[in-house]
């Protein structure tokens, strides 16, 4: 086990799902918006009105600068902040999937190039080669998110991987296709939105009015098929993940997707309205609040689809508290979970001396590494912490005692959602005693 990476209140989780809901809209945008900008500028040549690359122009600064600067920095933060708060995660994702995320990265780097060359070379190359340019962007856009669709989507359902070990086995799983497209919708839904804030600035009424019913059209195709795509992909879920996130296992898994639902009509209404029947309604303000309500409905979405991947960060192999749940004979990877039944603590690289062994004086502060690596993923643990406090849980459970808790501790097989606690009786015993050391401030 790495050294554990403790948020207080919230829980590193929270940490990553802040910037990780960020880093969708620009990752979105980014590879949604050339296929628009593409169309415009096809408009533009064909129907000889050069009004309309003033749009091409806007657009695609607000793309270079929104999707290149906060993007970048945004997945960059992804990264880092995944990396300390679930290194063994990342780990075996790299290990599996380096090739993968390689590929990406060409593809990325390309994206990268042509963004600024198809910027600073507008009116300067032959209208055919600028929108070649335009084309290589939109491409290479999109197949960036094709393979990372393929790591993310292993995540929550490895399917037959767990068995083989194979590459395209985890990677083209069952929720693989329905994920793909839903994305792919969404990112026209993202870039429908963004393209009718851009428009809004244009100078020429008319060229103006035009771009934004345009963007209204694709946006909403890109909402209603998102919808569509995303209902195949709840039928598509593993039946575990049904379990916790449709059928009332973890009922504010269902609320999330109550809201996601709500804000994605709100967006769809907004670009009816504003965009498609009155486009003079549209501006920067709504735009923007627009935005923000998109923001929270993708916040809601993802947290659903992150939600029902539980007890595990990577579908049937490791557990969300890191440890290894099942073998992969293929990669000669075992199962920690009869290894750590008879003692977890050895495990842990770095104890501070002293807390090696369990004593009557120590046991408390034996217990909170223990309970840091095995619930604090997940939990915090002081009573005003707001994500699952334990306190307030065992409150609300009428256990109260050092050992109420350890004979709870007992029974968490029982919970779809959680690990189970992996550990001596020692070591169980004292992890109760200091949660319940928690309970009486
Ligand atoms: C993979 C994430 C995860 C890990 C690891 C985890 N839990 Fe939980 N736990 C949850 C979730 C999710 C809930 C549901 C919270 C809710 O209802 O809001 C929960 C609920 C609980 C509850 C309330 C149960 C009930 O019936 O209402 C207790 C008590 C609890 N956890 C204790 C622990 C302890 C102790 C550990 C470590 C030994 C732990 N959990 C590890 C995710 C986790």
């Amino acid at each position: 086990m790495y050294p554990f990476w403790e948020v207080p209140v919230w829980t590193s989780g929270i940490f990553i799902a802040l910037i990780a809901t960020f880093h969708i809209l620009p990752s979105h945008l980014a590879t949604g918006a050339f296929w628009f900008n593409v169309f415009i500028e096809r408009k533009a040549l064909k129907e000889n009105r050069p009004g309309l690359l003033d749009f091409i122009k806007r657009y695609t600064l607000m793309i270079l600068i929104f999707c290149f600067v906060y993007g970048s920095l945004t997945g960059v933060g992804i990264w880092f902040a995944a990396t300390v708060a679930s290194p063994r995660s990342i780990s075996a994702l790299i290990h599996n999937y380096v090739w993968g995320w390689a590929t990406e990265w060409v593809f990325f780097i390309l994206e990268i190039v042509t963004i600024y060359i198809y910027y600073y070379t507008l009116d300067k190359v032959s209208p055919k080669t600028h929108m070649r340019i335009g084309w290589i962007y939109a491409w290479s856009a999109w197949i960036s998110m094709v393979i990372i669709t393929g790591i993310l989507a292993f995540m929550l359902s490895s399917d037959s991987w767990i068995r083989t070990g194979g590459f395209f086995d985890g990677f083209f799983n069952s929720t693989y296709w329905p994920q793909l497209f839903s994305r792919t919708a969404l990112m026209l839904g993202i870039a429908g939105l963004y393209a009718i804030i851009s428009a809004s600035g244009m100078e020429n009424e008319k060229d103006r009015n035009d771009v934004i019913r345009s963007a209204s059209i694709w946006g909403m195709a890109g909402m209603v098929f998102g919808g569509i795509f995303s209902a195949w992909f709840l039928y598509k879920m593993p039946d575990a993940a049904k379990g916790l996130g449709l059928s009332g296992g973890l009922p504010y898994l269902k609320n999330m997707l109550y809201a996601a639902v709500v804000c994605y009509a709100l967006v769809f209404l907004y670009m009816l309205v504003a965009g498609l029947l009155r486009p003079q309604l549209a501006g920067k303000t709504l735009g923007i609040l627009m935005l923000v309500v998109l923001f929270l409905g993708i916040g809601a979405g993802e947290g659903f689809r992150e939600g029902v991947r539980r007890p595990y960060i990577i579908s049937q192999f490791m557990y969300g508290n890191q440890i290894i749940a099942a073998d992969v004979p293929a990669k000669a990877i075992k199962s920690e979970k009869e290894l750590f039944k008879d003692g977890f603590l050895a495990h842990i690289y770095f104890v501070p001396d002293g807390l090696r062994t369990i004593t009557p004086e120590n046991e408390k502060a034996v217990g909170h590494i223990i309970a840091r690596h095995q619930c604090g993923n997940c939990h915090t643990f002081d009573a005003d912490g707001k994500m699952r406090a334990l306190p307030g849980l065992f409150t609300r459970l009428g256990m109260t005692s050092k050992d109420d808790i350890a004979g709870w501790m007992d029974a968490m097989e029982g919970y779809a959602y959680m690990p189970p606690f992996l550990g001596s009786e020692e070591e169980k015993q004292a992890v109760a005693a200091f949660l319940a050391s928690k309970m009486q401030k």
